[in-house]
């Protein structure tokens, strides 16, 4: 187990981290390191040109895209497995991914969206409804907020062909027995779309150990550039092809899924990744074992910012807490609270140097399964690991004038 550095040594890693503003709202998006800053801007004026052809700056140019591929196989524990697809969000992964599968559908193939998913990994599959596919909704118990394996089996057959949900909701905070899902859903021959967005900014990706078809996230949200990564398996690419322009081979994958190229500079931002990585680790080599031990630190430094915030919240009369909140969540918190709307707590939190959201965030099927108006939504606090606990309690301080009647 790594030695957890002091969290203003973390810190200085991120320049955005220098103010005092607490930034608070980081399943929308986290800081950045200046190395990623810095190296986005160092190939932009170095190696801003084209793939492919033979003078210096393009071979730079093609050996840091195809560096950032090898990355994050790495990050995601898929050497051997499969490929890796970059591209501009999870929400364009996700439409790219599913509108192949609407190539492939035969009247009467199903697919299952769970309702707690982000909008991007249910929204795309739905669409193919018009191709004749049948869509099921997985449900969630409002009770629990979970979609539970009971529910799921009633659903499974042999005509479905894939099962799409979040490895985390990135309004309920809680983590899903992914290899469970898998081992259902392969019992029946369909496979899993997993979106870990909403878990990548606080624990290690390893689709290997999970046995996950398709895994996907959003590298902004993961301390890296405004990108998103998609990792697909062998026998699952071989189910589909790619939309990219006819002449481009079917089986050259990621390009024939990869649109028009992918951000040659954010490949130089995420690859940049990597010095803070081997710092959190405390070990100076790339390699797999860096990324595990850098997530252990963060998850240690996560977790009293975290606590403390969900037991504030625990104690405080008319808070609901939205989610489980239970050992086995990542720090993403949303409540509501009787008698004052979301879209009011948080304008009185605006008027601090405090950065939070309200709203659906994008699950707007599983805030309105919950009886939640939509456009109100909730309050979410989202903390990751370079959070402090003075930042907590700032909020709390904030809160104590703001959650009252
Ligand atoms: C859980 C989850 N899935 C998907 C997305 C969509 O990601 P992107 O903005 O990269 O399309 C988000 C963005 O907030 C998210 O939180």
């Amino acid at each position: 187990m790594p030695l957890t550095p002091d969290i203003n040594q973390v810190r200085t890693w991120f320049p955005a981290l220098a103010s005092e503003f607490a930034y608070l709202e980081n399943a929308g998006g986290s800081q950045v390191p200046g190395t990623v800053a810095d190296a986005i801007c160092g190939y932009m004026t170095s190696s801003y040109v084209q793939l492919g052809a033979g003078y210096a700056q393009s071979l730079r140019a093609s050996a840091t895209v195809e560096a950032a591929h090898a990355f994050m196989e790495t990050f995601m524990n898929a050497q051997g497995l499969g490929k890796i697809v970059l591209g501009p969000s999870t929400t364009a992964l996700s439409h790219i991914l599913a509108g192949a599968y609407g190539e492939t559908v035969k009247p009467g193939d199903e697919f299952i969206i769970a309702e707690t998913s982000h909008e991007s990994n249910a929204g795309p599959w739905e669409k193919l409804k018009s191709r004749g596919a049948v869509v099921h909704v997985w449900k969630v118990d409002p009770e629990t907020f979970e979609c539970s394996l009971e529910s799921l089996r009633a659903l499974l057959n042999e005509r479905t062909r894939i099962v799409a949900f979040p490895h985390v909701s990135n309004i309920l905070g809680q983590i899903v027995d992914v290899p469970a899902i898998v081992q259902l859903v392969h019992s029946v021959g369909a496979k899993v779309v997993v979106d870990g967005v909403a878990y990548a900014p606080h624990h290690a990706i390893d689709v290997a150990a999970w046995g996950v078809d398709w895994y996907v996230f959003s590298a902004y949200k993961v301390y890296g550039p405004h990108m998103a990564v998609l990792f697909g398996r062998t026998e699952a690419f071989a189910e589909i092809v790619g939309p990219n322009h006819f002449f481009i081979p079917a089986n050259s994958v990621p390009h024939k899924f990869e649109l028009g190229g992918i951000s040659h500079e954010a490949c130089a931002g995420l690859l940049a990744l990597r010095p803070y990585l081997q710092f959190l680790a405390g070990r100076h080599v790339d390699d797999r074992e860096t990324i595990v031990k850098a997530f252990q630190v963060m998850e240690r430094l996560e977790a009293p910012p975290a606590r403390r915030l969900v037991e504030y919240l625990r104690s405080k009369p008319g808070v609901r807490l939205i989610g489980a909140q239970g050992t086995d969540s990542v720090g993403t918190v949303s409540f509501v609270f009787a008698g004052k709307s979301s879209a009011a707590i948080v304008a009185e939190v605006d008027r601090h140097p405090l950065g939070i959201r309200y709203g659906h965030m994008y699950a707007y099927r599983l805030v309105t399964a919950l009886g939640i108006p939509p456009e109100d939504g909730v309050v979410r606090v989202s903390v990751v690991h370079y959070n402090t606990l003075a930042e907590i309690e700032r909020l709390i301080a904030v809160f104590e004038t703001v959650l009252t009647h």
